[in-house]
């Protein structure tokens, strides 16, 4: 039996266009993902997050289920079009919706942990470039600074970025989420654009305004292993490590891009003058913590077309409802080198989490053992990896509610509480359930 120290905390998180809906209501408008949603073909059955689980309207039924979930944290993210429908027009109401669900969580004891960016950019900004164009940086510190200076008091901690990586490789290269583009050097100028603004929105909350909840940033990453020793798999997977992790940990801890890539970028044709003097410096200030999502392990042979077409191997490992590998031994290896080779700070695990197919008994219940199986296995390492001193501050299960799963729509079901999306019922999955004893024991 493993023991979590008193001061490990739990949570579940979630993700605004995820879970809201009111997608046109207390004065939002329209994110990239309303657009892309509606866009024919792009989303798994036409779903969008119009209505989602109505968490807008819900709230307060919802931070019942986090009370009796028994958790100390909960994460969640804010949607920028809420705050600022239009350019430079802050909206107060948007910002209320946040402040009161916040106070609600505080007076429960429930920590906040907010993400400022998990993906829902304004239509308007888009307009203007999006991500693509370096002024992103401004709308988005100017939108960062509003919600440092209203929220700050009730929120304990902040992250600047959800999985830079699918914004920019998911939306810009291989278009499989908003905007759906198509373009290699979209893409790493989007990356850039984020991760400097990153740098910057820190900078701004600590220098300027001088405030003093931890902050920091989460990627997701997947430890990457080649399908066999041949040497064009080796490869492969060498730069699908470069692709999916390196782009995007080495200019946060070392301040440069990865050497091997700006070549195999640059040989497909890619420039880097969005690279300005002194950026490498503002993205790789120093933060409070580490933000890690954790899923699947990577394993990759190489593809038959050119070397960023990345195709995944087969394996014989048990797999998840997306078809990810159950992997939480390759979990540890990822903590280890990230430990080794870029940094000490505290670790949160920011997500982690498995989609099964899941079924509602006519009584209510849902008996998930496989996603309580997974959370198992993966708490488990979590513990060991603390024993041997990796510093691990939290864990986050992602997610508290069956929810819109972007591309995959509501096909997918995430959550430790079932959502049934015609009536809104909320059913909570035996996971949770177990989840609860886990949190409440300390052990595992
Ligand atoms: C990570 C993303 O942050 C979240 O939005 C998504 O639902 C989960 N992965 C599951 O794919």
């Amino acid at each position: 039996m493993q023991r979590f120290k008193e001061d490990f905390i739990f949570g579940t998180a979630t993700s605004s266009y995820q879970i809201e809906g009111a997608a046109s209501v207390g004065g939002r408008t329209p994110s990239i993902w309303d657009t892309f949603s509606l866009t024919p073909g792009k989303v798994h059955n036409g779903d969008t997050g119009e209505v989602a689980c109505d968490h807008y309207h819900r709230f307060e039924e919802d931070i019942e289920i986090i009370k009796s979930l028994g958790v100390d944290s909960y994460r969640f993210s804010i949607a920028w079009p809420r705050i600022f429908p239009y350019e430079g027009q802050y909206n107060p109401e948007g910002m209320a919706f946040y402040k009161r669900l916040a106070t609600r969580l505080k007076e429960e004891g429930i920590r906040p942990f907010v993400t400022l960016y998990h993906w829902d950019l304004p239509q308007w900004a888009y307009e203007k470039g999006g991500w693509t164009n370096r002024e992103s940086i401004d709308w988005f510190l100017e939108y960062a600074e509003k919600c440092f200076e209203e929220l700050d008091d009730v929120v304990d901690m902040w992250i600047t970025h959800n999985e830079p990586w699918c914004v920019a490789m998911l939306g810009y290269y291989e278009g499989v989420h908003a905007p759906g583009h198509q373009n290699l050097q979209e893409s790493i100028q989007v990356a850039h654009h984020l991760l400097l603004s990153h740098g910057k929105a820190v900078d701004l909350y600590k220098e300027t305004l001088q405030k003093e909840k931890p902050i920091g940033i989460t990627l997701n990453m997947s430890p990457v292993y080649p399908a066999s020793m041949e040497t064009h798999d080796y490869t492969a997977a060498q730069h699908y490590d470069g692709y999916l992790n390196r782009w995007f940990i080495d200019p946060v801890f070392k301040g440069s891009y990865p050497e091997d890539m700006k070549t195999l970028y640059g040989n497909n044709g890619c420039e880097f003058d969005f690279i300005k003097e002194g950026d490498l410096k503002s993205i790789s200030i120093s933060c409070d913590f580490f933000g890690i999502n954790f899923y699947n392990r990577a394993l990759i042979e190489a593809s038959s077309e050119n070397p960023l077409t990345f195709q995944a191997a087969p394996s014989d490992y048990e797999k998840t409802g997306m078809g990810w590998d159950i992997s939480p031994n390759e979990f540890k290896e990822l903590i280890y080198r990230v430990r080794e080779e870029y940094t000490t700070l505290p670790i949160f695990i920011t997500e982690n989490g498995a989609a099964f197919d899941d079924v509602l008994e006519e009584d209510g219940s849902v008996h998930d053992e496989g996603r309580k199986g997974y959370v198992e296995q993966h708490l488990t390492a979590v513990a060991e990896l603390n024993e041997e001193g990796m510093n691990i501050k939290g864990y986050y299960l992602w997610s508290l509610l069956d929810n819109f799963e972007w591309a995959f729509g509501y096909d997918k079901r995430f959550g430790i509480t079932y959502v049934d999306f015609e009536t809104q019922n909320r059913y909570v999955k035996d996971s949770a359930k177990r989840y609860t004893d886990i949190v409440r024991s300390r052990t595992i």
